[in-house]
């Protein structure tokens, strides 16, 4: 047994769990009028509704004790203050000082004004595009934008620019290539003009097979459709951590957009790599983001763990993981402009909490990251919430709607927000036998019958969701709810003692496919496969087309 499970707040936890985990949520209802009151916060627009989880006011304190022990309020000011949490990497955990309006040290010294001089030239660049000082080689205005890059350099910036489309500058087109599959970026480059197109290369590392190859086509696309050497400075620009790699491709040190190692790639949107949103949106509404971030990060680093969105955010992940053996989070916004936000939160959940080994190295014999995945409302629940109502898995649910959407339709916004408060209520209360043999009479139905169908159409119910509502999805409150997640995830990350700034498990998979690249790209005999993998590549080479 390890420290964690065999502790105090652990052993608290799980003998209060098996008191409780009979209990009906609706039953905590019914007992405790004010629950809602009681079991929501808010933070500035942001309410946090988790009176329909499966936990009641002991296992709220159990949990802020199970914090407490893991010393999550020293983990906190350690990571504002610039400490190299991320251990097997040496470095800082700094994304907050990328929206930090104070300084923040690192080693001593503040890191603030870099990050300003790099916003600073991110803005310049936005306006010369805006205002057209900056064109294409042929003197036409850049009336397109290409990012290539994927994961972190990809996923915020596509899941916040098309999440803040009522604030899209209608001038300026923003498409983003992430995949190796060359059917992405094709589709993509027949429809653009190299004479008014940009290119950003997004890479932290800029060794990243995928983008670089895609990098090196689009240049390729762009010499032979008009493009000429000399314009390349033009049409690409590069952001990275790695100035070497990135002059080495072919841009010029003064085309490139800097960040820093401390920045992790899915924590990086709020850098250089949101230069795609603030081209799309405009700075002064990319600065807009930052200061939602920033609230974000004071609320978290000042606020008690009583009254602290994300702690408790994390802590009831805790409880539906640890505990009530959820498997899975879904992710379920109630606004289609969120339609990425499930995919980010799944590289920033799963990237951060894959792991299965504590920070000194030991075993865990408890759960950690669990599979993150969902879809927008009300799409998913013509596709999956059959499973979240009536099949046998354990997950825990998180529902997001702004009260106000941005388009004029209002009409479907209250029946989008029907659905949502219909389904968070469904999932809790179910539908019992009785209920259902009722309905059915009502309905004429014979007795037979009725007792053939009654075990199909009853819904245990009991379900745990947290409801995020919020006023209006503007700039500031995107920002807000994006740092909400990222703390959630460091708050699991200090529970379960393990390390949420490292992604070791992605390299085994690249290594190989470098391997196996040269054999098939120069026809060489497989090295050392297992039979499945040689049989594979045997059938490719046979079926593909020369
Ligand atoms: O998928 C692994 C990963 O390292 C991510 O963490 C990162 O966001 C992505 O690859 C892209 O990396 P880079 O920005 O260095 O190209």
């Amino acid at each position: 047994m390890s420290t964690l499970t065999e502790s105090p707040a652990w052993l608290a936890l799980a003998a209060h769990h098996a008191q409780i985990k009979n209990q009906p949520i609706a039953s905590f209802f019914e007992r405790d009028p004010q629950r809602f009151t009681e079991f929501s916060r808010q933070f500035g627009t942001i309410l946090l509704d988790f009176s329909k989880q499966p936990l009641d006011e002991t296992a709220i304190a159990c949990l802020f004790a199970l914090a407490r022990q893991q010393k999550l309020q020293d983990w906190i000011r350690r990571m504002f203050s610039g400490d190299r949490i991320n251990t097997t990497e040496n470095r800082a955990a700094l994304h907050i000082a990328l929206r930090a309006d104070t300084p923040v040290y690192l080693d001593g010294v503040d890191v603030v004004p870099e990050v300003n001089a790099v916003l600073q030239q991110m803005a310049g660049f936005v306006a010369a595009i805006q205002d057209h000082t900056h064109r294409g080689y042929s003197g036409l205005p850049i009336a397109d934008v290409v990012n290539i890059g994927i994961g972190g350099s990809d996923l915020g910036p596509v899941m916040v620019t098309e999440a803040l489309k009522p604030y899209c500058l209608p001038q300026l087109k923003v498409h983003f290539v992430s995949n190796i599959d060359g059917a992405q970026l094709d589709n993509i480059l027949r429809n653009l003009n190299p004479a008014t197109t940009l290119f950003i290369i997004a890479s932290k590392t800029f060794t990243t097979q995928e983008t670089l190859t895609n990098a090196h086509s689009a240049r390729t696309w762009f010499l032979q459709n008009g493009g000429d050497e000399a314009a390349v400075a033009r049409h690409f620009v590069a952001v990275s951590t790695n100035i070497a790699a990135v002059q080495q491709f072919g841009i010029a040190a003064e085309n490139m957009f800097t960040f820093w190692d401390w920045v992790g790639g899915r924590y990086s949107l709020w850098s250089a790599i949101g230069l795609p949103i603030a081209l799309a949106i405009g700075m002064d509404n990319f600065r807009a983001l930052l200061a939602g971030a920033r609230d974000m990060d004071q609320h978290f680093l000042n606020t008690a763990l009583e009254d602290n969105l994300p702690v408790l955010l994390g802590l009831i992940g805790i409880w539906q993981i640890n505990f009530c053996q959820a498997t899975s989070q879904v992710i379920l916004p109630y606004d289609q402009s969120l339609h990425r936000f499930s995919a980010y939160l799944q590289q920033l959940g799963m990237e951060s909490l894959g792991k299965r080994v504590t920070r000194d190295g030991d075993a865990v014999d408890y759960s950690t990251g669990v599979i993150v995945w969902g879809e927008p409302g009300t799409n998913g629940q013509h596709a999956f919430y059959q499973l979240l109502h009536q099949g046998t898995q354990v997950f825990n649910a998180d529902f997001l709607a702004p009260c106000n959407s941005q388009h004029p339709l209002h009409h479907h916004h209250t029946m989008l927000l029907a659905n949502f408060f219909a389904q968070t209520e469904a999932l809790m209360r179910g539908k019992d036998a009785q209920t259902v043999r009722v309905e059915l009479e009502a309905e004429g139905i014979p007795q037979q019958l009725i007792e053939q169908l009654l075990p199909h159409r009853v819904f245990p119910g009991n379900q745990g969701t947290t409801s995020i509502l919020f006023n209006k999805l503007d700039p500031a409150t995107l920002g807000a709810l994006v740092a909400l997640y990222e703390h959630k995830v460091f708050v699991q990350s200090v529970i379960w003692n393990i390390n949420p700034f490292d992604q070791w498990g992605v390299e085994l998979g690249k290594q190989l496919a470098n391997t196996i690249l040269s054999e098939l790209t120069n026809d060489r005999s497989p090295a050392e496969h297992d039979a499945s993998t040689s049989g594979l590549m045997h059938y490719f080479r046979e079926q593909r087309a020369r």
